[in-house]
């Protein structure tokens, strides 16, 4: 099994108080932070600001996770503020021709992802498999934080690494989005995932620090 990472989602942060926040998450080694680009057109949801988000750089050396949920990102991945070691996805559904988007994404030197709605199977993208460095699998519909995990998601992870193990993707990582509970993070581990995007089911979790959430996902994800 590939090695566990986790991602918080910031626009599950507390916004007016980001500087505090990137530095605790700096603090626990997180390994991402987790951007919802939304642009009211591919989801019924607007946020977040590239031009703020690009700002965050100034305090923070975290990579980013950027989760484009937007349509025809084809021309538009100039616009994003793009690092080596960062990664980048973008929906399988937004695009006509998503294979060159990922070989975009990938001659910057970033890591490049494909994310796929509840509906679309990993049979629907396997011909983009040679270009793709990673599958984010939404577990809820992409839009909004707070809602409930969609459960036959679950065997869907299952079904997409055997896949890419039996197809000689053993690399390929598996990163789920959308209610990420501690316990759905568990299930979510057995089935084979291993980037695990942290939002208000678990690292922002209403009545828990910062370092409490993370260390409650780590022992969800990864203790006995
Ligand atoms: C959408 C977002 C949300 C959110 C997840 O792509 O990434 O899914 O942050 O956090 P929850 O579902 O725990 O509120
Ligand atoms: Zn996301």
């Amino acid at each position: 099994m590939l090695k566990s990472k986790i991602s918080p989602s910031l626009m599950c942060a507390d916004l007016i108080n980001i500087k505090e926040i990137l530095n605790e998450l700096a603090k626990e080694n997180v390994d991402y932070l987790h951007i919802d680009i939304m642009d009211g057109e591919f989801v019924p949801n607007l946020m977040l600001s590239n031009e703020i988000v690009k700002q965050f750089r100034k305090i923070t050396n975290i990579p980013y996770d950027y989760h484009l949920m937007i349509k025809n990102p084809d021309h538009k991945i100039d616009w994003f503020d793009l690092r080596e070691n960062d990664l980048m996805s973008i929906h399988y559904e937004a695009t006509l021709d998503p294979k060159s988007v990922l070989k975009k994404i990938k001659s910057k030197g970033a890591k490049a992802g494909v994310a796929l709605k509840p509906a679309t199977t990993i049979e629907n993208i396997s011909y983009l498999l040679p270009d793709v460095d990673f599958i984010l699998i939404m577990t809820v519909n992409p839009g909004f934080a707070g809602q409930k995990l969609i459960p036959e998601t679950l065997a869907k992870i299952k079904k997409t690494r055997l896949f890419l193990n039996e197809n000689g993707y053993e690399n390929i990582r598996i990163q789920v989005d959308g209610n990420v509970s501690f316990e759905n993070a568990k299930k979510m581990r057995l089935m084979g995932a291993d980037i695990f995007v942290g939002g208000t089911s678990s690292i922002f979790k209403k009545d828990l620090s910062i370092s409490e959430g993370i260390a409650l996902l780590r022992e969800a994800i990864d203790g006995d």
